[in-house]
């Protein structure tokens, strides 16, 4: 009998190529109701899912003993209760190297947006508000050859600052631990968080949601930062405090914020919402045909070769 494999959301094609020859079920493209989720998981060997989807203990059990692998497809993996798999014996695995270009490709058109007023410039063109050219109309801060704090300088954090060097700007970083080989390849010199926000006039986030990065940027941080400064995440919205930052950009206290991620996605602060000087995308980070098509390969690799009794290329280490 070939092994029950759920996928949990229509991914693209390429992600069922490695998945020939095991029992798939795919559910809609919409993420699915909880209810639906869990009864659906009911039997499953393999699971491949997506960021909105919650798999927890509750998940496992409503799957069975059978569940022996968890895919997700994405690098982050903040969805998935890492604990209760490891009790279960059950190998849960990310996609991590994939989607590093692409991801920072998104955080720099963000920075570049936010800082030169894109969004506001062109809600006022296409609405028929534009009336002339003028020398103080939409302006905004330059980005080339400023100083561009970076936190959290992993895979996606490096791809911004390289970015960022073709910029000519100075590039600091702060992480949990200093990176030697970065600071040498890329020029760029580590700061403490405190140091980095009180200089920086980007700061850009790359650090995954942990216990220890939940709003790791809440009002005490944006109180330090310059009045000019422009915040970037694309990383997870729960390390922004994101109504401590509607109030800092109401209140001109940072001049802007271009963000990939939210607290409570797909919800947004109400106040963000209402403000010119936020640059507001739908979680696109990853979001280039190339890539989803690496990832929806890489997570379905994964979930194959540990079904197979195989060791899976990225496994969540816990
Ligand atoms: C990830 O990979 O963690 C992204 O947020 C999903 O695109």
């Amino acid at each position: 009998m070939p092994e029950k494999v759920l996928v949990t959301r229509e991914i693209p094609q390429a992600g069922f190529g490695p998945l020939e020859g095991f029992d798939v079920t795919v559910l809609s493209e919409a993420p699915p109701e909880r209810g639906e989720l869990l009864g659906a998981a009911r039997g499953a060997e393999g699971v491949l899912s997506t960021v909105t989807e919650k798999i927890d203990g509750e998940f496992m059990d409503a799957a069975g003993e059978g569940l022996k692998v968890v895919a997700n497809m994405a690098v982050g993996y903040d969805n998935v209760d890492v604990v209760a798999a490891r009790e279960r014996g059950i190998v849960v695995t990310n996609t991590p190297g994939v989607l590093d270009e692409t991801t920072a490709d998104v955080a720099f058109m963000l920075l570049l947006a936010a800082a030169r007023r894109l969004g506001e410039s062109e809600r006022v063109l296409r609405s028929g508000r534009w009336e002339w050219w003028g020398p103080k109309l939409f302006t905004g801060p330059d980005v080339w050859g400023k100083r561009l704090g970076i936190v959290g300088l992993g895979r996606i954090g490096q791809a911004v600052a390289r970015r960022a060097r073709g910029f000519g700007m100075e590039i600091v970083y702060h992480n949990r631990s200093r990176k030697p080989e970065a600071e040498e390849e890329l020029g760029a010199r580590y700061l403490e968080l405190d140091e980095l926000l009180r200089t920086a006039d980007f700061v850009s986030i790359h650090t995954p949601l942990t216990d220890e990065t939940h709003h790791l940027i809440g009002a005490e941080e944006l109180e330090k930062m310059r009045p000019r400064a422009v915040l970037v995440n694309t990383s997870r919205g729960p390390v922004v405090d994101e109504a401590a930052l509607a109030d800092a950009l109401v209140q001109g206290r940072i001049f802007a914020a271009g963000l990939d991620v939210y607290e409570e996605e797909p919800k947004v602060h109400p106040k963000l919402l209402d403000l010119e000087n936020a640059v507001l995308a739908p979680h696109i980070g990853s979001g280039s045909i190339e890539t989803r098509d690496k990832m929806a390969t890489l997570a379905a690799e994964n979930l194959a070769a540990v079904l197979r009794g195989e060791a899976p290329k990225t496994p969540i280490k816990s």
